[in-house]
């Protein structure tokens, strides 16, 4: 298999839809990489999933760090995007360069960071430094306080042209692609037919290019789920019975034999 990277990703649209996915540890990301993922996001979603944070808003650039490393050191051809956490961006463009260059020295092949026109200054900067960027508009978590709460964006007809104009300005800016977050379908219909970059969805339905799924709500880790996510395994259920399986074991002394 080839190992995915900007040309190839870019490449894929109109020609191959892609299954990507969020991990944050070796051993995840190994499993995705082997089943053929094509972009693992070490996503700030990393602060509720393996930090136990309520929203994206603590992670820090050590956190994000610490994931792509590990993330990166065990995939083979998934091409590996690190979120710039909330605060290491939005503190000035010369901090936030230096960030992405920390990112990508711990092995991601991208960053991704959120926003739109506000961002497009940033995201020449970094495309000029060689630091490609994978863009997100629609809903951005790390702007939950802003909404009051994790809501659908684009619902009105005003709404929506602001996210067309943010996703036409990312990609005027140089984004080798761009997340639609929670937007209505028919939106990121008339987005990803307005773009040349790759559309990655999430809540965002079908038409997009590219879907993203958090690693833990697609394996169903996590039993309360968006109610756009499809769960591939319930990996919750089969956890807990292990887990309580090898603690009757050794209570009874069925375990070590
Ligand atoms: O951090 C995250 O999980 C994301 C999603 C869009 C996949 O940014």
């Amino acid at each position: 298999m080839k190992k995915w990277n900007v040309a190839t990703v870019k490449a894929a649209k109109g020609v191959q839809k892609l299954g990507c996915c969020t991990a944050y540890d070796a051993c995840f990301a190994r499993l995705a990489d082997e089943a053929g993922v094509p972009i693992v996001l070490v996503g700030d979603s990393l602060g509720m999933n393996t930090l136990g944070y309520a929203t994206t808003l603590p992670v820090n650039m050590s956190d994000t760090l610490a994931a792509v490393g590990a993330v990166a050191r065990s995939v083979k051809d998934a091409m590996v995007v690190g979120d710039m956490p909330f605060g290491s961006y939005q503190c000035g463009d010369d901090k936030a360069v230096e960030n992405a260059v920390a990112i990508l020295k711990a092995g991601a092949d991208a960053v991704k960071l959120e926003g739109g026109a506000s961002v497009c200054g940033l995201i020449r900067r970094l495309t000029s430094a060689g630091i490609p960027v994978l863009a997100h508009v629609g809903m951005t978590p790390q702007s939950v306080n802003q909404y009051g709460g994790f809501k659908k964006q684009g619902k009105t007809r005003e709404q929506a042209e602001q996210v067309l104009c943010d996703a036409k300005a990312v990609e005027a800016a140089g984004a080798f692609a761009v997340t639609l977050e929670c937007v209505p379908s028919e939106l990121a219909a008339e987005i990803t037919a307005a773009l040349k970059i790759v559309t990655v969805g999430i809540g965002a339905g079908p038409v997009c290019d590219a879907q993203w799924l958090v690693m833990h709500d697609l394996l169903g880790l996590n039993e309360k789920v968006p109610s756009f996510v499809k769960k591939y395994a319930d990996l919750a259920k089969t956890v807990r019975g292990a887990f309580a399986e090898y603690v009757k074991d050794v209570q009874t002394g069925k375990f070590p034999d």
